[in-house]
């Protein structure tokens, strides 16, 4: 609500009360009409959003920011709509950080000095990084606000396979599905029957029970699975009768399916369906922000080699020279801060040392047929595997078009590690001969062209993402900050390996940061 005194409407109640309601965006096109901001900032204004938020007052420090990740970029963009002046140093030579997509003619160097090149052909994309969004995350916000359009990311797909190594053949995941939940709905309505939860359950509990089994299960009336229409069919209902896909395999059988997993995953608060995509690419969402923040404001190609606190300010030494600043933003993924010389002292130090890097790899596979859809009838979504592969995911993007790209592996862990150590025509390989066992002989002989990521080894990154041991001490003390050195990354979040963990960190570091300004004047 504007406030009024004597009638009329005062410029600070004027400015505090757009700043509450419309947050920061607003605060600044209100200054700009009282000839209070730059003409620049001006022009660029765009009604705030959601991802908006309410910062009072205007600050006019200038910030260093080291990383032109998610994180280091939504926290210039923040920082640039409330009038701070921001530089933003990048050691690769591109902003965006993980945030990697890549499309044909981009090259890729891993820290062995093994480079690919990428000859996917037009409109085929490989989002090497983060590839999915959650539609409660912030993310979503920015790219409202941003003007990156989103579709659909098919994250669980029945008709996508279920393989393990001790298999003889893939199976649907929906068969695999109906078959596990018939058998063990079969067996605890048996139990519960037989009185084995009898100490547990009243009688109208049981009888409850045994009408969400019978229905979960699609067990019917005596309790026992004999198979069901959702296993699917050998000929699907059409003109003709659907025929049958015939009996269950024998409980054991399908116990080793080993399905929890796989079944569990999209039922997770950050996995559940729907879930989102920019169209593209997800880098678009990185570019966006490049954009906004202004490209001029970006160095690329810099390396920081001492960031320091000195009387008043920062001053952070680089490949370029140095930067001298008033505060300074860290961006950059701990493990490589705590490397860089300087002053945060051994507290800080030891504390950016404790999250440990994990390690995530994928290879993205171009075919020149889109068989996935074709033969095997899968529009997008995941097969789930125990092989060093883990999944194989198949396009949410390009439905029914020329060619199409299908991601071979996106593993973690040891099975990352193993795939990092190889060379990229080993890896794809590897992958290969993992993917036929499911998909055949096609699966080889109409690949068209592949890149593989290894993310330990991307230079100036090092991991996919970090592991807290805990949220402890550690943990809360890079929160704030060390001197006039704030950090921000998903590291330093409930939301780690999410951009919408980059961006609430950011979004945290921007309030204390300006919080202060305001506060020290
Ligand atoms: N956010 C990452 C993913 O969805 C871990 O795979």
């Amino acid at each position: 609500m504007i406030t009024t005194e004597g009638g009329g409407v005062t410029r600070r109640a004027l400015l505090v009360g757009v700043g509450v309601a419309g947050g920061a965006g607003a605060m600044y096109a209100a200054m700009g009409a009282l000839g209070l901001a730059p003409d620049r900032q001006q022009k660029d204004y765009a009604p705030p959003q959601r991802s908006d938020f309410a910062l009072r007052g205007r600050g006019a420090a200038k910030v260093v920011i080291l990383g032109a990740g998610v994180a280091g970029l939504a926290a210039a963009y923040e920082l640039g709509k409330a009038g701070y002046d921001c530089t933003v140093l990048e050691a690769r030579d591109r902003a965006g950080g993980r945030s990697l997509t890549l499309r044909g003619g981009d090259r890729l160097t891993e820290l062995s000095g093994e480079t690919q090149e990428a000859r996917f052909g037009d409109g085929v994309y490989f989002n090497a990084g983060p590839a999915r969004i959650a539609q409660w995350m912030v993310t979503l916000d920015y790219c409202r606000e941003l003007g990156v359009p989103i579709e659909l990311f098919v994250n669980d797909n029945p008709s996508a396979y279920v393989y393990n190594a001790g298999m003889k053949a893939p199976v649907r995941a929906r068969t695999a599905r109906a078959d596990t939940y018939g058998y063990i709905s079969e067996l605890l309505a048996k139990a519960t029957n037989d009185g084995a939860l009898d100490k547990r359950l009243t009688s109208g509990d049981k009888e409850l029970l045994l009408d969400f089994l019978s229905d979960f299960g699609d067990i019917g009336e005596r309790f026992a699975y004999s198979g069901s229409e959702r296993r699917g069919f050998q000929a699907n209902p059409g003109a003709d009768a659907p025929v049958l896909l015939g009996p269950p395999p024998a409980v054991s059988e399908v116990l080793g399916y080993g399905l929890g997993r796989s079944v569990a995953f999209p039922l997770s608060f950050e996995q559940a369906m729907p879930m989102f995509q920019p169209v593209g690419g997800m880098d678009a969402i990185a570019r966006k922000l490049a954009d906004a923040v202004g490209r001029d404001r970006i160095q690329t190609s810099v390396e920081v080699k001492k960031i320091t606190n000195v009387p008043g300010g920062v001053e952070i030494t680089h490949s370029g020279g140095s930067t001298t600043a008033d505060y300074c933003v860290a961006a950059l993924p701990p493990h490589v801060l705590a490397r860089i010389p300087g002053n945060l002292g051994a507290q800080v130090t030891g504390a950016l040392r404790t999250p440990q890097p994990v390690s995530a790899g994928k290879i993205g596979l171009e075919y020149g047929r889109r068989w996935w859809e074709t033969d095997d009838r899968i529009y997008g979504g995941i097969t789930e595997t125990d092989m060093d592969i883990s999944h194989i995911w198949y396009p949410s993007y390009g439905f029914h078009g020329p060619r199409g790209l299908v991601v071979g592996y996106y593993n973690l862990g040891s099975d990352a590690d193993a795939y990092a150590r190889l060379k990229h025509a080993e890896r794809q390989s590897r992958a290969i001969d993992r993917g036929m066992r499911i998909h055949g002989g096609k699966y080889r002989a109409e690949l068209l062209s592949s890149v593989s990521i290894a993310w330990r080894n991307q230079p100036h990154i090092e991991g996919a993402w970090v592991a807290w041991p805990s949220y402890e001490s550690g943990f809360r003390l890079l929160q704030g900050p060390a001197g006039r050195v704030y950090f921000a990354g998903d590291w330093l979040t409930h939301l780690i390996a999410w951009q919408a963990g980059a961006l609430e960190s950011a979004r945290k570091v921007v309030t204390q940061l300006h919080e202060r300004v305001l506060k020290e004047g």
